[in-house]
């Protein structure tokens, strides 16, 4: 089965879930974020849901984050675990978990040419308000999505 939880401050616990992002962020990101970043994250406002597989000792499948102020970071779901529905789970959760937190909107960035998650966007709710020209370090344009929560 597939649990969620939300992790909100570094400790001994959370600090492996960290290493295990950072591992899918450097399979899955050109700019992946470090250990370090998503802990300095997490002391600046930012929460991360995640989602875990407990029949394969709790490993971490899939996660996305976002700051209190509306910005999400990263979503990512193991290329084994994906198709099945987790990333609209995990983005879901966020948007639960940002009321709760009393974020008014959600925006995020997005590679004009990452369909998949573009999709995602799309079906979580989230409008394409603009783009960004030569956003990224190798040249490719962000599209802007915005939702409110
Ligand atoms: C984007 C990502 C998180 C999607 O995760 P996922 O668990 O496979 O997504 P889901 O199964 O919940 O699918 C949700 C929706 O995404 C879209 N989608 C998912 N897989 C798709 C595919 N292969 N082709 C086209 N659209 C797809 C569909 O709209 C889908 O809804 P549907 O199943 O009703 O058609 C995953 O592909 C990923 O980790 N990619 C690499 C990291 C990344 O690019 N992150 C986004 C950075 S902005």
């Amino acid at each position: 089965m597939i649990n969620f939880q939300l992790i909100c401050d570094v400790d001994n616990t959370t600090i492996s879930y960290l290493q295990e992002i950072a591992v899918m962020e450097k399979k899955y990101f050109k700019s992946p974020w470090t250990v370090e970043m998503l802990a300095s994250s997490l002391c600046s406002s930012a929460v991360i849901v995640i989602a875990t597989d407990d029949e394969c000792d709790d490993k971490l499948v899939g996660y996305g984050g976002f700051y209190t102020t509306g910005d999400i970071t990263n979503i990512a779901v193991s290329a084994e675990y994906r198709g099945r529905g987790l990333g609209k789970s995990i983005v879901d959760l966020m948007i639960d978990n940002a009321k709760t937190l009393s974020v008014d909107t959600l925006f995020l960035e997005v590679r004009v040419g990452n369909t998949i998650a573009i999709n995602l966007y799309d079906k979580c709710g989230f409008k394409h308000i603009h783009n960004r020209k030569r956003y990224y370090e190798d040249g490719e344009d962000a599209m802007i999505f915005s939702r409110e929560v």
